[in-house]
């Protein structure tokens, strides 16, 4: 082996060379090009077996030699390198052209199914209805919110146990833990009555986040609709008169509400409410009550001039139980013979 000459390897390189060179050109898909990169590049490659045999030369020519195979490996790299790009350029090209869809095509036919909105659309837009026909206008908050509107200004301060029930989702931006996704629609009272004096009868439905398993009860993204009424001498009465007629005009006749007692910072008195369905069983709702003063304060509302009932629900719990659903995940995982009965 020792007498192996620096220019019989060269010679052998460029041979190498030109045959790779050569299959490169040749290749015409990706996955032939693939094979030829194993072929001349891979471990059996005629490069690899030259790069073995510079043990064999004399000491002297070993670093011009693997100088010189190592140019030549970079060569062809470089040309397969190129010629991928091609190659790939125009497989991407054939297969767009396959897949691009007509939207300037008008269906003739009839029978092509329609599509319709989602159940928590159709729920979504129904209870806007009737609040608006109740005389309630529509508002909005963001879905990435401040802690400050999200905790603090409902009467939730830092290290307030009811953070904790909240499994609130932060965001990295600005101060840690001062940027959230809102956890309920709740921060909305607070925006609605920062831009607008009362009286105040809104209603908020939107997108709210928690750090929740999905389970048959559960997800991590859901929706609640807010309610927010600010008026002068507003009593518990008009509460549960509200909740009452919101539950016949959406549910129908045969469906009414019920208050119990419970606790939210945000509200004084504060009540959970519950629909009874036809058959006499309950479902638990969402919860309700009199604005805690503080709450109006952190509003710039005057708690000794205006008072104001809240309540707020899940509106994919109701979807689900006007639709007789028994599984919240069906409403998410978008199958469609599942979805068309809707
Ligand atoms: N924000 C509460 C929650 O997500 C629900 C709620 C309770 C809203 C009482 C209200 C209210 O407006 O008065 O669990």
């Amino acid at each position: 082996m020792g007498t192996k000459s620096v220019d019989d390897l060269q010679r052998q390189l460029q041979e190498t060379e030109a045959l790779a060179t050569s299959a490169i050109e040749g290749a015409s898909t990706t996955a032939e090009l693939a094979a030829v990169k194993q072929d001349f590049l891979g471990k059996g490659s005629a490069l690899t077996k030259i790069q073995s045999q510079l043990g064999g030369l004399d000491p002297s020519d070993r670093k011009a030699a693997g100088q010189a195979v190592n140019a030549s490996r970079s060569g062809i790299e470089a040309i397969f390198g190129r010629r991928l790009t091609t190659v790939a350029d125009e497989e991407r090209g054939v297969q767009l052209a396959a897949e691009r869809i007509d939207l300037t095509e008008v269906s003739t036919v009839n029978d092509q199914p329609s599509g319709h909105a989602h159940i928590v659309t159709q729920a979504w837009e129904e209870l806007e209805d009737v609040f608006v026909g109740m005389g309630f206008r529509v508002a909005e908050g963001p879905e990435a919110e401040t802690d400050w509107h999200n905790f603090d200004a409902l009467n939730i301060p830092p290290d307030h146990p009811a953070r904790d029930g909240f499994d609130t989702i932060y965001v990295q931006h600005g101060e840690p833990r001062s940027t959230l996704l809102r956890t309920h629609t709740s921060p909305v009272q607070i925006r609605a009555m920062l831009a607008q004096e009362p009286p105040i009868y809104i209603i908020a439905p939107g997108r709210v986040f928690r750090q929740d398993t999905a389970d048959a009860t559960h997800m991590p993204v859901f929706h609640q609709l807010e309610g927010l009424v600010i008026d002068r001498n507003i009593s518990l009465a008009d509460l549960a008169g509200t909740i009452e007629a919101f539950t016949e005009s959406y549910f129908g006749a045969g469906f009414s509400s019920r208050l119990r007692p419970n606790h939210f910072p945000f509200t004084e008195p504060s009540a959970e409410f519950d629909i009874q369905r036809p058959d006499g069983s309950w479902l638990e709702l969402g919860g309700c009550g009199m604005v805690h003063p503080n709450v109006l304060r952190a509003g710039g509302v005057d708690p000794e001039e205006w008072s104001a009932f809240a309540f707020g629900f899940g509106i994919d719990r109701l979807a689900l139980l006007k639709f007789g659903i028994d599984d919240l995940r069906e409403l998410f995982t978008n199958d469609m013979r599942f979805l068309q009965q809707f």
